[in-house]
């Protein structure tokens, strides 16, 4: 797959692209990512790639030119260009569900905000997606991009040494992963749980269940409620 993003920071990315399993995904060729420089594509001398909001207001916004020409640039056409991801906390949660359709793509684009944002034009027209990661507000959209990218790239086939492992996890069926333990089986006065060292897989497998149903049910009770939705269990909590 490829990603390319528009940043005014394509440096931030070496160090978080080039580690462990991103490094691997890269270098094995499943993964092509594509930071570039907002300011390769603007017009004047100074390079500059934001200006003041009209109607007043705090801050800088980015314009809108550099992000167009820079799709024109990299696509031929606006469009010809892949699924658009606009990084900004106005944006949709990040889910693994939409994880999974953004893995689906054969390519990507991520568009990085900084300052107070994007102009509107840039959403409207070139946005297919708006996604937020969390309900914070970061300095700038590439640590978002960042988490976007490496929560795609472990879905690709390839990536992960055991493919099952990807979908086997936390949110795949809508509950929080249940408790692992490795050795040694005593540590510090903590034990781990006998029926894991029983070498029953069915009740080992009845216990994690239990487990990761309990722990959504205390952590998460969003998640539980529409898990419990999905089965079709009676409604008593
Ligand atoms: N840019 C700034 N804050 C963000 C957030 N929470 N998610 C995505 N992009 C952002």
């Amino acid at each position: 797959m490829r990603i390319d993003v528009l940043t005014l920071f394509p440096d931030w990315f070496a160090g978080p692209l080039d580690a462990s399993l991103l490094g691997r995904a890269r270098s094995s060729g499943i993964l092509d990512v594509r930071p570039h420089d907002l300011r390769r594509w603007a017009t004047d001398r100074h390079r500059t790639v934001d200006d003041l909001p009209f109607g007043g207001g705090a801050g800088m916004l980015l314009k809108p030119e550099p992000f167009f020409a820079a799709v024109e640039a990299l696509y031929g056409s606006v469009e010809n260009r892949p699924r658009t991801v606009v990084l900004t906390p106005s944006g949709q949660r990040l889910t693994q569900r939409l994880v999974q359709a953004l893995a689906g793509e054969p390519a990507l684009l991520l568009l990085c905000g900084r300052y107070e944002g994007i102009d509107e034009r840039v959403h409207a027209a070139l946005a297919t997606d708006e996604v937020s990661v969390g309900d914070y507000v970061l300095a700038g959209g590439e640590v978002a991009a960042a988490v976007v990218i490496e929560a795609v790239a472990r879905l690709l086939p390839g990536v992960m040494g055991n493919d099952s492992s990807a979908h086997e996890e936390s949110f795949a069926d809508g509950l929080l992963e249940y408790p692992q333990y490795t050795r040694p089986a005593e540590f510090r006065g903590m034990s781990v749980p006998d029926i894991l060292r029983s070498g029953d897989h069915g009740r080992v497998a009845a216990w994690r269940r239990d487990q990761a149903v309990e722990r959504t049910r205390t952590g998460r009770p969003d998640l539980y409620r529409a898990w419990r939705e999905r089965h079709g269990a009676p409604r008593s909590d």
